[in-house]
């Protein structure tokens, strides 16, 4: 059962990891390694069942790939799940048992952070291996990833903006962002300054309220947040938000947010596209962090990261390009610029496995 799903979803390995004593119980995804080792953060969650966390961290190492791919990095995709209360379960045991099972990959797999990690979680997965980015930066590491990513989210924004409107001003639209965590309220942030008009919902009233009175949002329910009338509507909070009954209620032209596998379903992003509803595929425009995190790699230059960073806009821009040329949805778009990359540098290079990584913040390179 487990070996036909590796099968339809394409993974090269997954690995169980089981440490009693350290109370760790994870899952390592490797999906692809064509384009190099496979880069995707740790995720800890508290899973209703072990088959949620698998088919998690199976969808989401595969997401990584057509990420990875898409952003033109030269990384393969794979993810980590945790099964753990984030608020609860976290001691350095728990974090350094990770980094061991991290370390016996022997580089085919590099973490990061996730939803329910952070640095200093990162730091503790440092003391047992180098395959791990987003360190602080005293390590020669890029640090926290969520500003960068919130950073890129805008940038597919003001793509998704010219396309729609034929500008791209932030501060002539009205935009309702659902989840204000590291990147929803680092996104209000950077979206009231250039002008814009905010409606905000979060699960948590704390950061409801700090949104209301720091930017100046207006507040929504997150039962509500699908019916404001909004230009854009910004996913940024978990997956799946967009399906047959929440769809039919947004009253944005756009859909363009950070939060990870978006859509129920690809028909739900046709049905978009039927609407005239502009989809930017949120693996094109939630690349920031992963780009920042990748160039620990090689060796962390910050110019360098959000020059990269800014290249979500010329990507999301190919992705509508392709979308109008053939008539197809942007996330059948995004997926076919993603799979012509990987088939065609497949042909280039042997997987990954052979070759160790130099991780750049070893060598004292930032
Ligand atoms: P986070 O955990 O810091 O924030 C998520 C926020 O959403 C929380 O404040 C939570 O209370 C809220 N939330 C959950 N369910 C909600 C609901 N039904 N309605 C309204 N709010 C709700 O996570 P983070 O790091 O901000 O990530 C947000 C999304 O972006 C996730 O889907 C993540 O996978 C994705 N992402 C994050 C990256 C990063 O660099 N942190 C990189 C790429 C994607």
């Amino acid at each position: 059962m487990l070996f036909e799903t590796l099968a339809t979803s394409g993974h090269e390995q997954v690995v169980f990891c089981n440490n009693p004593d350290a109370g760790l119980k994870a899952i390592i995804a490797v999906h692809n390694t064509v384009l190099g080792p496979a880069v995707g953060g740790v995720r800890m969650r508290h899973y209703a069942n072990e088959a949620d966390a698998v088919r998690d961290v199976l969808r989401l190492g595969r997401t990584m790939t057509y990420k990875n791919a898409l952003a033109g990095l030269n990384i393969g995709g794979g993810k980590a799940v945790i099964l753990g209360d984030p608020k609860v379960d976290k001691t350095e045991a728990l974090f350094r048992a990770f980094g061991r099972a991290v370390d016996a990959l022997g580089g085919r797999y590099i973490t990061a952070e996730d939803v329910g990690t952070d640095v200093n979680d990162m730091e503790l997965i440092y003391l047992e291996t180098e395959f791990v980015t987003g360190v602080h930066q005293v390590h020669g590491g890029s640090g926290d990833p969520a500003p960068f990513t919130a950073y890129g989210t805008l940038q597919g924004l003001m793509a998704s903006l010219q396309r729609k409107f034929g500008h791209e001003e932030v501060g002539k639209v009205s935009i309702a962002v659902q989840g204000l965590g590291h990147i929803g309220m680092e996104l209000v942030k950077l979206l009231k300054e250039r002008g814009a008009k905010l409606f905000v919902a979060d699960l948590d009233p704390k950061l409801v309220e700090r949104a209301v009175s720091e930017y100046g949002a207006e507040a929504v329910s997150c039962s509500d947040i699908y019916d404001v009338p909004a230009d854009v509507f910004a996913p940024c909070a978990m997956e799946g938000v967009i399906d047959a009954q929440t769809l039919e209620r947004l009253k944005a032209k756009i859909v363009c947010g950070s939060a990870n596998n978006q859509l129920a379903s690809h028909a739900v992003g046709d049905e978009l596209y039927r609407r005239g509803i502009l989809y930017a595929p949120d693996y094109a425009v939630n690349a920031g962090g992963v780009m920042n995190v990748s160039l620990e790699i090689d060796g962390y230059n910050r110019e360098r990261a959000m020059r990269l960073i800014r290249s979500i806009y010329h990507n999301v821009s190919k992705i509508f390009d392709l979308s109008e040329r053939e008539n197809i949805s942007p996330q059948y778009a995004a997926d076919r610029i993603a799979e012509a990359r990987l088939t065609s540098i497949g042909k280039l290079k042997l997987p990954m496995g052979r070759t160790r990584p130099r991780m750049g913040h070893l060598r004292g390179e930032h």
